[in-house]
């Protein structure tokens, strides 16, 4: 399958296959020299894949999780990257979850004033949203995405059969951004996750969410308007993963948390249902005094309040300016 986005850089293409990555000269040039990116808890079969067709290329290893979205580590493989000689014509491949895509999108956006890098998701968060779209960033200051930029990718490579490996939890985590899209823009979307086998028919839901956030990405490329709908459960999301110093959530939990808060009282039923089938959280103790103070924080704070995305009907979003006090 195949998906073509519109950005004001260039067109790229989405390719999405079960086994793709035994195939990958089909889809790029294997003759020329690549930086290829991942993280140390990926499992070498997948990066083997990609590096055994390779004739030349340098491999980069970063520790896994959130706190390397940090500019510690946006420095350390700048560095590194110069040393071995990167030039402005090379290629970046970032190959694993939405925290590698970040990172190596956001040094590829920088790094001699851009430079191309491919997207090989290997997540289902990074396969349905992350990898699309181009919002790349590190945190700062215990803040999330403080520093980014949005630079498309040249070309993204979806291999679902990668997800074969990854741990239940972290799926999970993916599909809280399924249900996101459900909630937003798809009641066929939002049943067929909560009546249906996700896994049988993974691959088509895979390609409805890409269809979906192409469809936002296009309207609104620099996320002014109506692009902020896909961040619905995203505003109390990432005050939750801060507030727990993103040690408590993955981004998909914390995102679970923030739906509920930002969705119709009588949709809370169905949307725990739907949570609960996947096993996220669908309750949290946290103060919520506290969790205002992060909100504050929130790169989509303003003085005179904060967009928020609510959802009063399954399948239909719209975006409310609040008082953060009001929250
Ligand atoms: N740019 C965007 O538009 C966007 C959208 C949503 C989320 N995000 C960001 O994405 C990040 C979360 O991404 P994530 O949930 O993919 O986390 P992640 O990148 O940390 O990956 C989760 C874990 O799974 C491992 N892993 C990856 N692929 C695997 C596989 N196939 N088998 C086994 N293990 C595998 C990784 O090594 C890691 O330990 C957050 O930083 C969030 O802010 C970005």
């Amino acid at each position: 399958m195949k998906l073509t986005v519109h950005s004001s850089r260039f067109d790229y293409d989405i390719f999405l296959e079960n086994n793709l990555l035994d195939n990958i000269e089909n889809y790029i040039d294997v003759s020329k020299r690549y930086f290829v990116i991942a993280d140390d808890n990926i499992p070498i079969e997948i990066v083997s894949k990609i590096i055994n067709k390779f004739s030349d290329y340098i491999f980069i290893n970063f520790p896994e999780g959130e706190k390397s979205k940090s500019l510690e580590e946006y420095s350390r493989i700048i560095n590194l990257l110069l040393e071995k000689g990167i030039t402005k014509d090379s290629t970046l491949i970032a190959v694993g979850g939405g925290v590698t895509g970040d990172l190596v999108g956001f040094i590829s956006s920088t790094l001699y004033r851009g430079i191309n890098y491919i997207q090989v998701p290997t997540t289902l968060l990074s396969q349905i949203d992350s990898s699309v779209g181009g919002k790349v960033a590190i945190n700062a200051n215990n803040t999330k995405n403080a520093v980014g930029t949005i630079y498309p990718p040249k070309l993204v490579l979806i291999d679902p059969t990668t997800l074969s490996t990854l741990p239940r939890r972290h799926f999970n985590n993916g599909m809280s951004e399924m249900i996101k899209y459900g909630m937003i823009n798809s009641e066929k979307l939002f049943n067929i996750i909560k009546n249906k086998d996700v896994q049988n028919n993974l691959v088509e839901l895979i390609y409805e969410c890409l269809q979906i956030k192409k469809i936002f990405v296009e309207n609104d490329e620099f996320d002014n308007e109506k692009r902020q709908i896909l961040n619905f459960g995203h505003t109390y999301g990432h005050a939750y993963e801060a507030y727990y110093n993103y040690e408590k959530y993955l981004h998909g939990e914390a995102v679970a948390l923030g739906m509920l808060k930002s969705c119709a009282p009588d949709l809370v039923d169905d949307l725990k249902f739907v949570l609960d089938k996947f096993s996220l959280p669908t309750f949290d103790p946290a103060d919520k005094e506290e969790l205002l103070t992060y909100i504050k924080r929130d790169k989509k704070s303003r003085a005179d309040g904060i967009n928020l995305v609510l959802v009063d009907k399954i399948g239909h979003a719209y975006i409310q300016n609040k008082k953060i006090v009001n929250l």
